[in-house]
């Protein structure tokens, strides 16, 4: 383990400087800030901010990293980390990102100086989309993610979810399916794109790219998307939309309203994530269950494993069941729209 000695030798600098640049950057000149900032990166320092008096070898508390606490789904899920962290004998401390860096980097700092033990990564890892993560001397656990994070995680296999829920689409007869997505770049919107894709493939279905719309996840984006949709201009319109999630698919229906067109009668309309308020919209939602409480517990229960030494990073990637919830918004195809 590094100590504060080895990064003043690694950076040149004495060991006041890198106090300093741990409690007070901003008192240190940029060159030496960057020069230790190397060194506590390439020896892996976590400096221990505990008082000597409190001082123990886990803070016992792990940070929660959600990128959008408005989203019911994700407060399914931290309310599962919360459960089983407490009976766990840990804290939890949720850091609402918002996809901003500089707040992920802020939560990070505090594993690194020991105020927190380890980090739950609720935003998908993407290349060029927000997360500082992985660091090697950072543990951390993905939930609700895709595979091939480079830290372990607990998620559903999306694509096949997907795939099912095109496949029950076309079971009742939809050809012209549409997709509703998240943003382009978000690692979700990535695997579920290549179910539906799939998906259509398999159903001997061309993919129509006039047929899909950029969404961010939230209500209103799904409702535009479908005004977008309904355009008299539209040389095609969907049938049936797949929405990325529950969220979008509620917009929608409600867009649909406005265009006096009924689900599932004129359009079926199917989401994902299977929220409380799926099954109580009118008409009830057709959607895919993400287990999102025990997705939450079983990423604390893992994280903890991995603090804990009982599980290495390399064995632990866990993909829970997942199921698609046949509800009122699909129907039989009844008239092109
Ligand atoms: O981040 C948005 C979506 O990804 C959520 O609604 C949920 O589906 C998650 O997996």
């Amino acid at each position: 383990m590094a100590t504060i000695r080895d990064v003043a030798a690694e950076a040149g600098v004495s060991r006041a400087t890198v106090t300093r640049v741990l409690h007070e950057p901003d008192k240190v000149s940029p060159a030496k800030l960057a020069k230790v900032q190397a060194a506590i990166k390439k020896l892996g320092y976590r400096p221990n901010m505990l008082s000597q008096t409190f001082r123990s070898s886990s803070a016992r508390t792990i940070v929660v990293l959600a990128p959008n606490l408005a989203n019911p789904f994700f407060a399914q899920v931290i309310a599962g980390i919360v459960d089983a962290s407490d009976e766990l004998g840990y804290k939890i401390l949720v850091g609402s990102t918002n996809n901003s860096s500089k707040r992920e980097a802020d939560y990070i700092k505090m594993v690194e100086t020991r105020l927190a033990d380890g980090i739950i990564q609720m935003a998908p890892f993407t290349e060029g989309e927000v997360s500082l993560l992985p660091r090697e001397h950072v543990p951390a656990v993905s939930v609700a993610g895709v595979p091939g994070t480079p830290y372990p995680g607990v998620r559903i296999d999306n694509v096949a979810a997907v795939k099912e829920c095109i496949q029950h689409l076309v079971s009742l007869g939809h050809t012209h399916i549409g997709a509703i997505t998240g943003p382009a770049n978000n690692s979700n919107t990535i695997v579920r794109l290549k179910g539906f894709k799939e998906g259509l493939e398999e159903a001997g279905l061309s993919y129509l790219p006039e047929l899909v719309r950029e969404g961010d996840f939230r209500l209103v984006s799904g409702f535009s998307a479908t005004a977008d949709f309904m355009l008299d201009s539209n040389p095609v319109r969907p049938t049936a939309i797949f929405c990325m999630n529950d969220e979008m698919a509620l917009g929608a229906m409600r867009s649909l309203k406005t265009f006096n067109l009924r689900v599932p009668e004129d359009i079926s309309i199917i989401g994902f994530d299977n929220l409380d308020f799926s099954a109580f919209a009118s008409p009830a939602l057709t959607t895919v269950e993400q287990p999102a409480y025990d997705m939450g517990r079983r990423s604390a229960a893992l994280l903890v494993d991995m603090l804990e030494g009982r599980v290495g990073k390399a064995d632990a990637d866990i993909v829970l069941p997942y199921r698609l919830v046949e509800r009122e918004s699909t129907a039989v195809v009844h008239t092109r729209a």
